[in-house]
């Protein structure tokens, strides 16, 4: 029995699955069903200061998200002032903020390659370097111990290409793992319950840069460095081939390490390389779609030990520092769950059937 409401929904249901190929025709759908109802681990996202003055985003945050990512107010850039004083009043309003609604935090980021080198100048005598860094550590992690459920306690310390290790100010002075191990040391010690982790991007779409982390986080816990955890930033190229992400999260499972899928967005926009992008809309939700679905399945198929979290760099669309002008100024790109109101992408749809098991039915 066909009745008018469902042949009146199937073009409207049609017209909703890729708004993006027949812009201006998608009927009102309705909000999401919360992302944390529906993903079979926590649920993240990131907040910053300003997005919670905003209260369309706090009302969206509360209904999707277990837990929260400050977006920059635990970076160097924001808490680290010169002659080595530390502000963390940014910091404390995201931190307060999440406790006060009952939301987990997780820490980014301690030490990372691409903050910190004003202060911590390459004149700076060893011994100066040295105890600055440690106080940094243990005043940051310690100042939210017992707070943070988990640290990116040092982010993206693989070279852009994955050949071998970045040159940085931490490696210079303190050696190319001796600032790694270093710096979870005294995370360890300053906050001892929080779980550790090593943060990289690029790990599913350049097998070797994902080959060399892993290779990485198994010589830095033979050398003794407590790394709990393993967080890919999943920062998706959605051009990539099949295989690759999910190639990549079962070799990382072989470690038996706790995974965080830390940043996940999944952005329609090439990124440079010169080609013409002779895409269709509905092509590149295809591509999202795949993409994204090949991620979840992989992640959501990993025992519930290793499945610390899912975290998208932003909840909605405009949230996404890819749109933002500072950044790729991609005002109309979609590279995230949920769109402006808070209605499910595309990619939404590929989540939850990964996490019910209907993928490829
Ligand atoms: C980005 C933030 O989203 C921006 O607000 C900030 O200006 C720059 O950093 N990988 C990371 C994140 O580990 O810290 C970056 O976040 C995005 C790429």
């Amino acid at each position: 029995m066909i009745s008018r409401r469902s042949v009146l929904a199937t073009p409207l249901a049609l017209a909703a699955c890729d708004r993006f190929a027949q812009a201006g025709t998608a009927p009102p759908a309705t909000e999401a069903t919360p992302l944390k109802d529906v993903i079979p681990c926590p649920f993240g996202a990131t907040a910053n200061s300003a997005q919670l003055e905003d209260a369309a985003f706090v009302t969206a945050m509360l209904r999707h998200v277990d837990q929260v990512t400050p977006e920059w107010e635990l970076k160097m850039e924001r808490t680290l002032q010169a002659g080595f004083g530390t502000d963390f009043s940014a910091a404390d309003r995201v931190v307060d903020w999440a406790r006060d609604q009952d939301l987990a935090v997780h820490g980014h980021t301690l030490i990372w390659y691409s903050q910190g080198a004003e202060v911590f100048h390459d004149d700076l005598d060893r011994r100066t370097f040295t105890r600055e860094f440690d106080r940094y550590v243990r005043e940051t992690a310690g100042r939210y111990c017992g707070r943070m459920r988990g640290w990116d306690v040092v982010n993206e310390p693989v070279a852009e290409d994955g050949e071998g290790l970045r040159d940085c100010h931490w490696s210079r002075v303190l050696g190319v793992e001796g600032y790694i191990v270093r710096a979870f040391e005294l995370a360890r010690e300053a906050d001892p319950d929080a779980v550790l982790f090593l943060n990289e991007y690029n790990l599913e779409n350049i097998p070797a840069k994902g080959a060399t982390f892993l290779k990485l986080v198994e010589k830095l816990k033979g050398m003794g460095a407590p790394i709990d955890g393993i967080g890919t930033q999943s920062h998706l190229n959605i051009e990539i081939p099949a295989g690759r992400i999910s190639g990549f999260i079962r070799d990382a499972a072989s470690l038996g390490l706790p995974i965080h899928v830390s940043e996940l967005d999944f952005p329609r926009t090439r990124d440079g390389g010169g080609m013409p992008d002779l895409r269709t809309p509905a092509q590149k939700t295809a591509q999202q779609v795949a993409r994204v679905g090949e991620l979840a399945e992989a992640y959501f198929a990993l025992p519930e030990r290793q499945r610390y979290g899912l975290t998208t760099w932003g909840l909605r669309d405009p949230d996404s520092w890819l749109l933002r002008p500072e950044h790729k100024n991609w005002a109309d790109d979609h590279p995230l769950l949920l769109d402006v109101e808070g209605r499910a992408n595309p990619a939404y749809q590929a989540v939850v059937d990964a996490a019910t098991g209907r993928a490829g039915s």
